[in-house]
């Protein structure tokens, strides 16, 4: 019987979102305006090879879900061989998914399917070119939307675009990707912009809340909720009255937190845990891997660190404070 990863509030860690690379191309100013930070040299990275053992330790302890986020992941060398080696571990892995800027897949879609990917999340923060440009920092829309269309011939399906929510950047758009998702169907989703920007540029009056997305929407095409979030899911999803095909979601960490149900944690490029994308501490598994620990070691850390996960995210507190390592080492 599999031993399951519980935490001391009784949830049930089935989650792990791994980062293949602290790198990425794109500049959005919600994550990494300013270019990367001093990234960790080479041997401090988990080789492949790590990633694959630790990654079936966790799916022997329950883990049915893996995302790969980055950084932008594509930009870590021939990702389809950690794809090939994770998604031999299912059928106890249920679900491989990969979130990416999209720049890279117009060619490449087809190759991530064949390595064994279940799904893509896409992230395209304005439909508009120049806004685009101002909000990632490359004049690459049209790339991107070609992505998409490579990832869904690919048949990386059920396809989510993502779309952090700027107010003053973008707001004047969710109605536009809400026609985007009935006409391309596709799950849309539409995120609140947290603190994690290296830039530490995020204000509370900056965030467009997820009740006003809902509204806007609604108020151009009739939302139907979705049956009941399904356990930790991290959007509130809703399909169109009219029957139209696609998706709306819309996740609210700032507004409406959904910490209680959360059964993620994150593995860094660099090979820490964080038990939370707000985590202060980190846990290196890298260095008790590298050290020499026995399988059965590996399993009592991982557990004692799962034990370790914060109740909640502290955005709303007065006393909070940003994590030193923003969304560009986390990845989402
Ligand atoms: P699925 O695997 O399709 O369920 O994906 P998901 O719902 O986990 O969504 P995804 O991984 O695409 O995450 C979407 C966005 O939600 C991320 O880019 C983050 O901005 C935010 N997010 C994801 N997980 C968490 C979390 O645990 N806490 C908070 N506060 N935000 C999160
Ligand atoms: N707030 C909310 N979401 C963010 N992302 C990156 N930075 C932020 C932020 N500050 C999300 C985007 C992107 C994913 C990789 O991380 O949704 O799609
Ligand atoms: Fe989970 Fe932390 Fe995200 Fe809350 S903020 S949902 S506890 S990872």
């Amino acid at each position: 019987m599999t031993t399951l990863l519980k935490d001391s509030y009784g949830r049930v860690i089935r989650d792990l979102r791994v980062s293949l690379t602290d790198r990425c191309n794109f500049r959005c100013f919600y994550c990494l305006p300013h270019g990367e930070p001093p990234i960790a040299p080479k041997e401090q990275m988990l080789s492949y090879e790590e990633i694959e053992y630790v990654a079936e330790i966790f799916v022997s302890l329950g883990i049915e879900k893996i995302r790969l986020t980055g950084g932008e992941p594509m930009m870590r060398r021939d990702i389809e061989t950690i794809i090939r080696k994770l998604s031999a571990l299912k059928p106890g892995l249920h679900d491989l998914a990969l979130t990416t800027n999209g720049y890279f897949l117009p060619g490449r879609a087809e190759g991530l399917k064949e390595a064994g990917l279940d799904r893509i999340t896409i992230s395209i923060d304005s439909l508009k070119p120049e806004v685009f440009k101002s909000m990632t920092g490359v004049d690459v829309l049209d790339r991107v939307l070609e992505g998409i269309e490579a990832a869904q011939r690919a048949g990386l399906t059920p396809i989510k675009i993502n779309a952090v929510i700027v107010r003053g950047h973008n707001e004047d758009e969710v109605v536009d990707f809400a026609a985007f998702a009935r006409e391309h169907d596709v799950s849309m989703r539409f995120i609140e912009f947290m603190p994690l920007d290296s830039g530490h540029d995020w204000s509370r009056a900056d965030v467009f809340s997820g009740r006003e997305m809902f509204e806007r929407i609604n108020e151009r095409f009739p939302l139907a909720p979705l049956k009941v979030r399904r356990g930790s899911e991290t959007s509130a999803r809703y399909g169109f009255a009219d029957g139209a095909p696609g998706e709306i979601g819309i996740i609210a960490p700032v507004t409406q937190a959904f910490c209680g149900a959360c059964s993620r944690i994150r593995l860094t490029a660099d090979g820490q845990i964080r038990t939370c994308l707000f985590s202060t501490v980190e846990h290196s598994l890298r260095d008790v891997v590298r050290g020499g620990a026995t399988r059965t070691e590996i399993i009592e850390y991982i557990q004692s660190v799962v034990l370790k996960k914060e109740p909640r995210h502290y955005i709303n507190d007065p006393e909070f404070m940003q994590p030193a390592r923003t969304m560009s080492f986390i990845g989402g």
